[in-house]
């Protein structure tokens, strides 16, 4: 049966995943502080800007929305994933880490023959149906969504206008969520997410991949994101969200007690998709060296362009107003 259902439905290529480190091992918060790493403490709620020395904005701890009933719904998300988890028996190590995952969207890449949407084991999907249609998991995904439109708005604006272009020519697809423009999302369903040292490598390139985490767990003891190029590690209370280029900075995070509970949610944009439109509905492979060349420019002009879609903080009002007509 198993064997059945892996002929008929690949297995979801948008999330690969490379390890960088040979053996990558949960590592503690004192034992990256004794390697040299610098901690961040991060109250959650305050956005904070990650800036290179050009002044762009690479990433961002975009914090939490207003209002008192945030930790409520946070709490509502978590303690769903939680008992989803735990109709799944105990969680084997993975190469992320040993955590159940569901992961849902459109995806494209490897043996595909075009962009399809993702599928689970019947257990896995009843999980999606009821996470996809939970009213707390959609104001997640949607507040981290919005807080993309808001710090990259050339981001945001890409990925829309694309993924408009794929939904119009292929309507079978579907979207995870009305009210967010990320194409595909993993919900870790813990019950201890700890993810090790790792990138994304399928996810585009510079895109801003979203993170929220959620249980019952103290930032300053453990589940710090880790930033491995920065040497940086912040802390990353539940019911807050951030958003990082996944596929180009290494990240994980740091090992919890063991009482503790630690879910997450991460929406992403594949890089499969955007070439699947860019070049015209089709593989990479199919085109020929003068049609990338009129395509994608001259060597180097592609990732000319893909920097340029972080804002710089100076023009990220300008930008807002640019891509939306208004400055929000
Ligand atoms: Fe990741």
């Amino acid at each position: 049966m198993r064997a059945s259902f892996a002929r008929h439905y690949p297995r979801p290529l948008a999330n690969l995943v490379k390890l960088n480190a040979e053996n990558p091992k949960e590592q503690s918060a004192g034992g990256l502080r004794a390697d040299g790493f610098r901690t961040l403490e991060w109250d959650g709620r305050t956005p904070l800007a990650l800036v290179d020395v050009k002044g762009r904005i690479i990433a961002m701890l975009a914090g939490r929305p207003d209002g008192d009933s945030w930790d409520s719904t946070c709490n509502d998300v978590a303690d769903a994933m939680l008992s989803a988890g735990d109709t799944l028996g105990p969680a084997q190590p993975g190469r992320r880490g040993t955590h159940h995952t569901v992961h849902v969207g459109v995806s494209y890449g490897g043996g595909q023959q075009e962009p399809m949407n993702l599928a689970n084991s019947k257990t896995k999907s009843n999980i999606a149906r009821l996470l996809l249609k939970h009213d707390g998991v959609r104001r997640v995904v949607g507040f981290a969504s919005s807080a993309l439109a808001f710090y990259a708005p050339k981001l945001y604006h890409h990925a829309a206008d694309t993924l408009e272009l794929l939904h119009d020519r292929y309507p079978h697809l579907h979207r995870n969520f009305s009210n967010s423009v990320y194409p595909t999302a993993t919900f870790n369903l813990g019950p201890q997410v700890v993810t090790l040292e790792h990138v994304d490598c399928a996810n585009l390139p510079h895109s801003w991949c979203s993170i929220w985490a959620g249980g019952s767990f103290d930032p300053q003891t453990g589940g710090h994101f880790v930033f491995y190029d920065l040497k940086l590690m912040v802390e990353f209370p539940p019911g807050s969200t951030i958003l990082v280029p996944s596929s180009t900075l290494r990240h994980g995070n740091t090992g919890l007690p063991h009482d503790a509970k630690r879910v997450s949610i991460t929406q992403y944009m594949p890089g499969g998709l955007t070439r699947w439109v860019r070049y015209g509905y089709r593989p990479v492979k199919s085109l020929t060296p003068e049609e990338r060349w009129r395509i994608d420019g001259p060597p180097g002009s592609r990732i000319e362009w893909a920097v340029g879609q972080w804002s710089l903080v100076g023009e990220l009002l300008e930008d807002r107003l640019h891509c939306f007509g208004a400055v929000a």
